[in-house]
């Protein structure tokens, strides 16, 4: 594992010190990535490593990457390292089943990162305002590291989340509001109450932890560049998590040149701050009022990475679409009868997206393309249930 340089800001650059635990940018309040001198890595002895990993070792899973990920005693529950599983339907469609993770979300990915390292700084206390699946994944990483966790989460949301963070001991309040709303508590009960935290973008082990999605999908791919990657895109972490991964991997050496993915990030039409502010061209997106989907985990109204969502998006090539719920759940039964896979809302915007751009010819069906299901089908069992109209039989 190599040791962190330094941290690097998102927006204007400043270094930051790596020794005692950061948020923001102390200047700017950008958001900050991890740097590290990755100069004795370069080439392909140290990537033929990876893949000659021992599968009994305790190194499993995301930590396979753990030659360019902060030198630190694991909290691991088994993350990453899903499975790229081929389309029934469409050779070059990979869904990428991130509902195999731990607290059945991408989401453990970035956490099991940040509680690591917030164990490691000596953290105690930590809070999140949270969409659901981030909660599940902190809960149950703060449980497994033996830290305290606290949770703001609205109140409707996906009753698995509720559940798995109440069980995991984590203290929960449910807020009549938004994601919005919940940071809004976090940020002005912390001072007080000594907690660290560690919202989407405002500390930088979350991406840390996610740029893993990024790594795996080029190995996975043979160390290949797809044509395309379907985010469903909320807070945005998994987006920017991968993107830094593919500067790294072109920095070592280890992905075969070739153009960059573009970037294909999907929201709801009651949920889109980000579609609309790509659509007009916008560097940063506006509130979303009443935002209001099915996809729980993309009802973000206001994301704090946006600016560099919308860079990475222009950069790539790529597009930000929203649809509507009908239409996603409508990809959502028909990756169901056809293809055997329970995706959860999200994922099924992802899908959504593919047909669309199929259909548009943006894509051609021999483009490769990696599909994001960000979390179990299963964590939604009662949404989805509802939203298809599927009831028990009196
Ligand atoms: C299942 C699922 N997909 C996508 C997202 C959006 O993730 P991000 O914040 O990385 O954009 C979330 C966030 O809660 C989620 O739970
Ligand atoms: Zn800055």
């Amino acid at each position: 594992m190599p040791k962190i340089s330094h941290l690097e800001c998102s927006r204007c650059k400043a270094i930051v010190s790596p020794e005692r635990p950061q948020t923001i940018c102390p200047q700017c309040a950008g958001s900050l990535y991890v740097r590290y001198d990755l100069s004795p890595l370069r080439g392909l002895a140290a990537r033929q490593e990876i893949s000659r990993e021992d599968p009994t070792t305790a190194w499993r899973g995301m930590w396979r990457y753990r030659s360019v990920l902060p030198e630190a005693v694991p909290v691991t529950l088994g993350e990453g390292w899903t499975p790229m599983i081929r389309s029934l339907r469409y050779p070059n469609a990979f869904l990428k089943e991130e509902g195999a993770n731990p607290t059945g979300s991408f989401k453990a990915r970035g956490l099991a990162m940040a509680v690591t390292m917030a164990r490691h700084y000596g953290l105690k206390k930590l809070a999140v305002p949270s969409a659901g699946n981030a909660a599940g994944a902190l809960a149950a990483y703060a449980a497994a590291a033996g830290i305290e966790a606290h949770i703001f989460m609205p109140k409707d949301v996906p009753f698995a989340n509720y559940v798995e963070a109440t069980l995991y001991g984590a203290k929960v309040t449910l807020v009549d509001g938004l994601i919005s709303d919940c940071g809004r508590m976090v940020a002005e009960r912390k001072g007080k109450e000594g907690w660290f935290d560690i919202s989407t973008l405002k500390e930088p082990f979350r991406v840390e932890g996610k740029k893993t999605m990024g790594y795996e999908l080029v190995e996975q791919l043979g160390w290949e560049y797809p044509a395309a990657v379907f985010y469903p895109t909320g807070g945005g972490v998994g987006l920017i998590g991968m993107w830094k991964a593919f500067l790294e991997l072109e920095e070592l050496g280890w992905v075969r040149p070739g153009k960059r993915p573009r970037m294909i990030a999907v929201q709801s039409s009651g949920c889109a701050p980000v579609a609309r502010a790509f659509e007009r061209k916008e560097k940063i997106s506006q509130m979303w009022p009443d935002a209001a989907t099915f996809a729980a985990g993309l009802r973000v109204p206001k994301p704090y990475g946006d600016y560099i969502m919308l860079e990475i998006l222009r950069e790539s090539g790529g597009v930000a679409l929203s649809f509507p719920d009908e239409q996603i759940l409508a990809s959502l039964r028909d990756w169901a009868l056809h293809e055997g896979i329970f995706l959860s809302p999200e994922g099924a915007a992802a899908t959504a997206a593919y047909d669309h751009l199929l259909a548009t010819g943006y894509l051609k069906p021999e483009d490769r393309v990696v599909l994001f299901n960000t979390g179990a089908g299963l964590k939604y069992a009662e949404v989805t249930a509802e939203a298809a109209g599927i009831q028990r039989p009196a």
